[in-house]
């Protein structure tokens, strides 16, 4: 059996195969106590970005675990609203100032540009990327991505980029595979991130995952991230439940087989957030 508790990125960085998500949970003691515990839990990559407003919180709540800042992945991404050189460099030195960090792992540009003028999406990428490009030089950041980018949006960008991308952070999961992207990013060696692993919690009660699971004594959530791993792609889900999260690291003593990998490929289309790139109105 392949245990899959870590993956490597393009440039080497060693990555926890689990992260955990801090979208939709606000600043405040209770969001420090809850990722403080699931840190102390076992938990080593926490998934965060400057549009969640909850950066701080993240900060303390590794400080308050703690486990050494070297033994833990923090990721970050830089919101839409910062596109200019200048602007995406202050974007990430308030991300800094709020995490009280002195070096990211991992930062990502947290949407295509597709706003506006359907010509000017290719210049902003790139010229977004130029900044990443000196905080990776700078050492600052131990690895650059991307989110939410679609094969069209990569190809123009890879041509142009001097640096790699060593992420790209989709939503991902059994109700959305999103195929020809994750395809693309694995023959181009960038680890694919799967964002709602869980389908923002609509896929936990799949009559037909939950059958997989019974026959590995496993629940329907630890099938769908196990799912993720043999699949090559990194889960990042949410849960602020201690009995959830503790459940949600039991995913390294199974393994699903071929027949149980294709059943699950073979779902229908279910728990898409509707969020599609070249559409989103931010
Ligand atoms: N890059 C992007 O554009 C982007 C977009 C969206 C999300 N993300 C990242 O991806 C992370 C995960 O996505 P998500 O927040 O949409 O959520 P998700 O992980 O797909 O689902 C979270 C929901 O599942 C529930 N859950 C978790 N474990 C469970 C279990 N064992 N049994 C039953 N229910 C369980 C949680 O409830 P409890 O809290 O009660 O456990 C919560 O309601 C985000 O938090 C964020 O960090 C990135």
């Amino acid at each position: 059996m392949t245990e899959l508790t870590s993956f490597r990125l393009n440039n080497g960085v060693k990555i926890p195969s689990l992260g955990l998500g801090t979208w939709q949970l606000p600043e405040n003691p209770q969001l420090v106590e809850s990722l403080a515990g699931a840190i102390k839990m076992g938990y080593r990559y926490i998934d965060t970005a400057a549009i969640y407003e909850n950066e701080t919180s993240v900060g303390e709540a590794i400080r308050a675990s703690g486990v050494n800042r070297e033994d833990m992945f923090v990721l970050s991404k830089c919101w839409t609203a910062h596109r200019t050189y200048d602007s995406v460099l202050r974007a990430f030195d308030d991300t800094m100032k709020r995490l009280r960090l002195d070096y990211l792992d991992c930062y990502l540009i947290h949407w295509p540009c597709t706003k506006g003028d359907p010509l000017a999406w290719q210049s902003v990428n790139i010229g977004t990327w130029r900044a990443f490009e000196r905080l990776y030089e700078e050492g600052v950041v131990k690895s650059i991505g991307v989110s939410n980018f679609l094969v069209h949006h990569l190809v123009s960008f890879l041509s142009k980029a001097n640096v790699k991308p060593a992420v790209n952070q989709l939503e991902y999961h059994p109700g959305y595979r999103q195929q020809k992207t994750v395809q693309f990013c694995q023959k181009e060696g960038i680890l694919v991130q799967a964002w709602s692993p869980l389908g923002h919690g609509a896929l936990t009660h799949v009559p037909e995952i939950a059958a997989i699971g019974d026959a590995h004594g496993k629940s329907v959530t630890q099938v769908i991230l196990r799912w993720c791993l043999q699949n090559g792609v990194l889960p990042i889900m949410r849960s602020r439940t201690p009995e959830h999260q503790r459940e949600n690291m039991a995913i390294y003593d199974f393994e699903l087989t071929a027949e149980e990998m294709a059943a699950i490929d073979a779902l229908p289309l279910m728990g898409f957030s509707g969020l599609e790139p070249d559409h989103v109105s931010f």
